[in-house]
């Protein structure tokens, strides 16, 4: 974190999050809290909870929780330090400066000044479009049927026919010849010196995912070759690593992207109404593209044009996506050209229609392959049931594999024993899952148990959230973590083994990055910490990862963590409950380095009398938004009592001695426990014993 926790304090402090959040999401009051729809998954009614007095919100669909700042970048996609800057702006508050290198501040301020550059450029066009001067333009938009709506959101313009006005006009704000060049808005040689790149051109600004001008694509009007220009990369200009419309689809609350080929398909698809469009720009998708479509979805629907060339565009780029650890099914547009005319003829229902039936990538793949075997020909069936067979083998999770045998058996009317048969002797020769396969297994299945409510699968998503937690705050591989994970056996080989291969040295920062494949240790917390802790226990690789799967804690040390952040919430929540937990527990007696470390910070706010609204300055002191996450979820139990009725308070004092009894043996558990780490003292454990008696017979009046 850049900033020291005082001024995150501060901003947090000082901003209203009921003002903040209702700026984006409709909250109505229901008691103390509000509530609304969440922004963060689908829901017909709110469960998204705002509550005022600890400063905090916390979705109790999805899981999705934290401070305004963390509301703010997940919201917008945004890092910590603009969220951060967000609210101190809104508070008044100057953060203090970041203090760059002299290197590092020189190549800030030249990236600054590339994109006021594009900015400038980008409102010039836009102002012709809408002038006397961008009628052409304004004909050619309409001649394609698109809405003034969807020009102001896209940013449209216009170059009309002269070769210097751009040049001219950016001159008169300033700007170097040579940066207008390095922009390469314009371009140099020996007869016209500096000149526009573009003219007689509709203008389509490229916007990165911030929405910052970042380059541009330009079409001809009519029919003349080549139809699109684009500005080369530059410095700020990455092709392979932006995609088109992502500023906007990023919005989309749906748990899918839709993944097309042109700048007017994207637009004709926002225009009716699917937001969640985006495209690659001008070049062939990339893995970088992939892992950043990872970042804000777990399924990308492919929406190619259905010609030859789209096909084999799809069929290319399903094994990038898949090798990112994204899971891909295909849009059949047929008997139309691409997303744009499909709009055009058959509508936005239809177009749903076929999104609601986009084909399995798998199939799909098949499918492709069947047109080039004529299955008449008994030994060309034969050809294709091998080349099933060996693409079957792909699949390393074995319930994963039968699914998919029995379904394509079914499909291509292959006797089902008959391809398990084949589909077995492939494996054991050459084993199952590709390199793509293996990361996909294990990363993608994390990253979804743990967002888990994005899919609507609740519960994995809070089991995996827990299990997070339990092994969490392992960013840095400490051995602590290590030693806990081993000691309970609540083994996490699952993934980080079968990845943490020798040389598997990156990691991930975040998440919604992850399974970039083998090697690429893409899991945050607690993963590599416990990974490599284990392993060297543990040995090579144990279970495969199973995609959605939940999380491999017991119903035990599930049971214990739940009540653990019952505890913690209970503390929150009443401000008596504090001094007589403090008497019989210390944060060393929370199992799990996340709860342990959230203990601390709690311990320390309330020794020092911090008021009770302290949960966001709690969560705040977290780096990731992931351990944000996971804490806002532990601050946010609901009592059981909640859903029976009114609480009552000798209820209260009863479950607060329930829990803290909880908490206390299973730290006593683990200090008499001899295996893994270093055991307490007898001293130690026998005070602790002593303790628990002493708890047992006391009085809890809260
Ligand atoms: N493209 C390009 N240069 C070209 C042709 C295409 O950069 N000479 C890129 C553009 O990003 C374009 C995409 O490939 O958006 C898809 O091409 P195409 O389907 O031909 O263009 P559309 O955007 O669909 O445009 P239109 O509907 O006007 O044909
Ligand atoms: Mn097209």
């Amino acid at each position: 974190m850049y900033y020291p926790q005082e001024i995150v304090d501060e901003v947090l402090a000082n901003t209203d999050i009921v003002d903040v959040i209702s700026a984006h999401v409709h909250l109505k009051k229901r008691g103390k809290d509000y509530v609304g729809l969440c922004p963060f998954h689908n829901e017909k009614t709110p469960s998204f909870t705002v509550v005022p007095g600890k400063n905090m919100y916390y979705c109790f669909g999805c899981g999705a929780g934290g401070s305004a700042v963390t509301f703010l970048m997940k919201y917008n996609n945004s890092t910590f330090t603009e969220a951060l800057q967000e609210l101190a702006d809104r508070a008044g508050i100057t953060l203090p400066v970041r203090e760059l290198s002299e290197e590092a501040g020189k190549r800030e301020k030249h990236r600054q000044d590339l994109l006021a550059v594009n900015k400038e450029t980008a409102t010039y066009y836009y102002k012709l479009l809408r002038s006397r001067r961008g009628e052409r333009g304004m004909r050619y938009f309409a001649g394609r049927q698109l809405s003034p709506e969807a020009l102001n959101k896209f940013g449209l313009g216009f170059a009309d026919g002269s070769r210097n006005d751009l040049t001219a006009y950016l001159r008169k704000k300033g700007f170097s010849d040579d940066l207008i060049l390095e922009s390469d808005v314009a371009l140099f040689n020996e007869k016209q010196g500096v000149h526009d790149r573009f003219w007689n051109r509709v203008m389509f600004p490229i916007q990165d995912v911030r929405g910052r001008v970042i380059g541009f694509g330009g079409r001809v009007l009519g029919d003349s070759k080549p139809k699109y220009i684009n500005s080369s990369d530059t410095e700020i200009f990455d092709k392979g690593r932006n995609l088109y419309a992502l500023n906007l689809a990023r919005r989309s609350k749906k748990d899918y992207l839709i993944l097309c080929e042109g700048y007017m398909d994207v637009i004709a698809m926002h225009q009716a109404g699917f937001i969640e469009a985006v495209a690659s720009l001008g070049t062939a998708f990339t893995p970088g593209q992939a892992s950043l479509l990872h970042r804000y979805t777990n399924r990308v629907l492919l929406a190619y044009d259905s010609d030859g060339a789209g096909v084999r565009a799809a069929l290319r780029n399903i094994g990038i996506l898949r090798s990112a650890g994204l899971d891909t099914a295909v849009i059949d547009l047929r008997p139309h050209k691409d997303p744009d005319e499909f709009i055009k003829k058959e509508g936005k229902e239809a177009f749903q229609e076929r999104i609601d039936q986009a084909e399995n990538s798998f199939f799909y793949e098949l499918r492709m392959l069947s047109r080039s075997y004529t299955m008449d020909d008994p030994a060309q069936r034969t050809a294709f049931h091998r080349e099933i067979a060996k693409r079957l083998c792909r699949f390393s999770d074995e319930i994963e594999r039968d699914n998919y045998i029995t379904a394509v058996a079914d499909k291509y009317l292959i006797k089902l024993e008959s391809l398990r048969r084949l589909v077995a002797s492939y494996g054991e020769a050459t084993g199952y899952g590709d390199q793509n396969e293996r990361g996909r297994a294990g990363t993608a299945g994390y990253a979804q148990a743990y967002r888990g409510g994005r899919n609507g699968a609740v519960e994995t998503g809070r089991a995996a959230g827990y299990a997070q937690a339990y092994r969490g705050g392992g960013r840095n591989g400490d051995r602590e973590t290590g030693r806990t994970a081993a000691g309970t056996g609540a083994g996490e080989q699952v993934h980080g083994a079968r990845q943490a291969g020798p040389g598997a040295g990156e990691k991930s920062r975040d998440t919604r990055q992850t399974g970039a494949g083998p090697g690429r240790q893409g899991l945050d917390q607690g993963q590599a910490g416990t990974g490599s802790g284990r392993q060297e226990k543990a040995g090579p690789a144990v279970r495969a990862g199973r995609p959605g799967g939940a999380s491999p804690l017991s119903r035990a040390e599930l049971a214990l963590l739940n009540k653990q952040r019952m505890l913690l919430t209970m503390i929150i929540d009443e401000r008596s409950v504090f001094p007589i937990v403090r008497r019989y527990l210390t944060p060393a007696d929370f199992d799990g380095t996340l709860f342990r470390k959230t203990a601390e910070i709690l311990w320390e706010q309330l020794e020092q009398g911090g008021d009770s609204a302290c949960a966001a300055s709690v969560i705040s002191a977290f780096d990731t938004p992931e351990e944000q996450e996971a804490v806002a979820a532990m601050l946010n139990a609901r009592a059981p009592e909640a859903e029976d009725g009114p609480p009552d308070p000798d209820g209260l004092g009863r479950t607060l001695r329930e829990l803290v009894i909880a908490v206390k043996e299973s730290s006593i558990a683990r200090m008499s426990r001899t295996d893994g780490g270093s055991p307490a003292s007898l001293q130690d454990l026998l005070a602790a014993k002593k303790l628990l008696q002493t708890i047992r017979t006391a009085r809890f009046n809260v």
